[in-house]
């Protein structure tokens, strides 16, 4: 894996990101691991502080946010990023504190961030990443971040529906040939040039959504990604910051355990169905009083559980009272192993074409 990665004047060794993973699954001691073995370690911001019982819960998160990135710099010299979502009641404040902590790249998603660069202090050197599903919405953020404050995206990172996580597409896209990445990909490779001429500089692409082997790394340049963004693949690692239970419910998984879920906060997302995910679509569940009111998009008085504890039950493997997203290639862990290792098996993998998927 002779591949470097640039984005504006930062080079890490291998086109490899490993992608923000709330909540709690990627915090410092994942995104450290990461930025040690040459790729970029993310730091998920999803549901830091939130459950530390303070008067003040949006106060708590942002300095949760400080305490995770400070340890992160105490385990690497590598690069580390955020992860925060637009949906965020309080985007502005967790991105406030990630511009004081100098983070070296911040990645945004779930929504459109088409006023991020108002929150860029002058000189402040972050490189700006939006998580985008189409060329389309690329396009959006950068005329729009040209026009209003002649900026432009650092990078784009191209997630496609075989991705865990909230998923920026409509029910009736994610099996569909026209949505998958491949294509997504060619489209944004064929166009993104015009934008790199209108900003005048690269944007490099990353592309996201069930990439899971050295070879899939390996076909994504090929058609053009400059890197990849990797989250289920580093779930079953020794450092991943999630308890053993959630690591181990990727390992015992299934294909078929793995299925798409309309999440309270108005997405779909893919996820390890599991007997609580059974009872909400059974309607057993029942809407609960919201505890932090975090996601804007959320629907507090219909939602049939909070999301947030879901997610925090589950990262503590209290899976009876939460449930593990995941991306379709979950099932294929076996083991747990160190992030080093993965790199190695990774690296193994970009050479081995019998591996290769089509
Ligand atoms: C457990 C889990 C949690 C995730 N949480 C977030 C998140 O908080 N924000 C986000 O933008 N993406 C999130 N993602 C998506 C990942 O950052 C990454 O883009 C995705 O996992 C790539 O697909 P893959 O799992 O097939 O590699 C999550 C993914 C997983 C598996």
């Amino acid at each position: 894996m002779n591949h470097s990665l640039t984005i504006g004047d930062i080079t890490v060794k291998y086109p490899i990101i490993q992608g923000g993973m709330g909540v709690g699954i990627s915090k410092a001691g994942l995104a450290s691991a990461t930025a040690n073995n040459g790729g970029i370690g993310v730091i998920s911001a999803a549901g830091l502080g939130m459950f530390d019982q303070a008067s003040d819960p949006y106060k708590a998160m942002a300095s949760a946010l400080k305490k995770e990135i400070n340890k992160a710099r105490t385990l690497t010299n590598g690069v580390i990023g955020v992860n925060i979502m637009t949906a965020m009641q309080n985007f502005s404040s967790m991105v406030k504190t990630a511009f004081d902590a100098n983070i070296d790249m911040l990645f945004v998603g779930s929504g459109l961030p088409l006023d991020l660069p108002a929150h860029q202090p002058v000189n402040n050197k972050t490189k700006l990443i939006p998580i985008v599903s189409s060329f389309r919405a690329a396009k959006l953020i950068v005329k729009k971040w040209w026009s209003r404050y002649k900026k432009a995206p650092d990078a784009l990172v191209l997630e496609g529906p075989k991705a865990g996580g909230h998923l920026g597409f409509k029910h009736e896209e994610i099996d569909h040939p026209d949505y998958q990445l491949e294509p997504l990909l060619k489209t944004m490779v064929n166009n993104i040039g015009s934008l790199e001429t209108f900003v005048g500089k690269p944007i490099p692409i990353i592309a996201a959504g069930g990439i899971y082997t050295g070879q899939d790394v390996r076909r994504m340049l090929a058609l053009g990604a400059s890197g990849v963004q990797m989250g289920s693949r580093f779930v079953t690692t020794d450092e991943c910051d999630a308890s053993e239970t959630f690591k181990r419910a990727y390992i015992d998984s299934v294909p078929e355990d793995i299925g798409i879920i309309e999440s309270p906060v108005g997405l779909p997302g893919r996820a390890i169905i599991n007997p609580f995910l059974k009872q909400v679509a059974m309607g057993e569940k029942h809407p609960v009083h919201c505890p932090f009111d975090c996601i804007h998009t959320c629907e507090k008085e219909n939602a049939p559980y909070c999301i947030s504890l879901a997610l925090e039950n589950a990262r503590k493997g209290r899976l009876k009272n939460g449930f593990a997203f995941a991306g379709t290639n979950a099932h294929r862990a076996s083991e747990i192993i160190s992030v080093k290792a993965l790199f190695e098996s990774l690296k193994r993998e970009w050479h081995d074409v019998k591996n290769e998927i089509v």
